[in-house]
C-alpha cells in the first residue's frame, strides 16, 4: 500500500471509490435516501481534474487500485478522506491526515477545517480534532445531509 499524489488519470476510480465508500462506511449513520442521494452524485470529470491540478489529492494505492483518497484545499479545508472498506481500520485514515497536516504546516496554515460525516466524529477526535459548532446539514441532490463542522489548531512554530 502506498500514498502518492493524484494524477488526471486517477479521476474515475477516485469518485466511484469515493460514492462506494459512502455506501459502505456510511450507511449505519444515515437514512437510505440520504445515502441515495449523496452517493448517486455523478462523475463529473472536469471538477475532479481542477481539484486535482489546483488542490492536494492523495491517494492511497494498492497494486494500481486506488483504496483511499484526501482532498485538501489551499485555504485550509479537508474537503474529502474516503476509504474503500477493505482499507478501514488498518491506520491508512490517519496515515493520510497526517500527510494533510504535513502540508498545512508547509504552508504555515493556522487550522484545518472540515465538515465531518456523522460516522467520522470519533475518528477526528481521536486524532485531535474538536468540534466547532452543532451538527448541521448540506444539501446534496435535494436531500438534506447531516455532518458537524470540527477544526484543528496546528500548532504554532517557533
Ligand atoms: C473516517 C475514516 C477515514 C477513518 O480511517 P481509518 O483508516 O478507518 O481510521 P484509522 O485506522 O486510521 O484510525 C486511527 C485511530 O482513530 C480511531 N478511530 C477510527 N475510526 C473511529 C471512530 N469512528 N470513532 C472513534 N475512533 C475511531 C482508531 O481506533 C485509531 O485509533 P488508534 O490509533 O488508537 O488505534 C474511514 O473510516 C472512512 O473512510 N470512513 C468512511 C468515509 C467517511 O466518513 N469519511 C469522513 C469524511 S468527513
Amino acid at each position: 500500500m502506498n500514498i502518492r499524489k493524484a494524477t488526471p488519470g486517477d479521476a474515475r476510480a477516485i469518485h466511484e471509490m469515493h460514492m462506494n465508500s459512502i455506501r459502505t462506511n456510511c450507511r449505519d449513520h444515515y437514512s437510505s435516501r440520504e445515502i441515495a442521494a449523496w452517493s448517486g452524485r455523478k462523475f463529473d470529470e472536469a471538477h475532479r481534474i481542477r481539484t486535482i491540478e489546483e488542490d492536494l489529492v492523495l491517494v492511497l494505492v494498492e497494486n494500481d487500485r486506488i483504496l483511499g483518497f484526501t482532498h485538501f484545499s489551499k485555504d485550509g479545508e479537508l474537503k474529502a478522506l474516503y476509504l474503500d472498506e477493505s482499507a478501514i481500520g488498518q491506520g491508512f485514515g490517519r496515515q493520510l491526515l497526517r500527510e494533510v497536516e504535513k502540508e498545512a504546516n508547509r504552508h504555515d496554515l493556522p487550522r484545518i477545517f472540515l465538515s465531518s460525516t456523522l460516522n467520522a466524529i470519533g475518528f477526528y477526535k481521536h486524532c485531535g480534532f474538536a468540534p466547532t459548532g452543532p451538527s448541521h446539514t448540506v444539501e446534496i441532490n435535494c436531500e438534506e445531509v447531516g455532518c458537524v463542522p470540527m477544526e484543528k489548531i496546528m500548532e504554532i512554530k517557533i
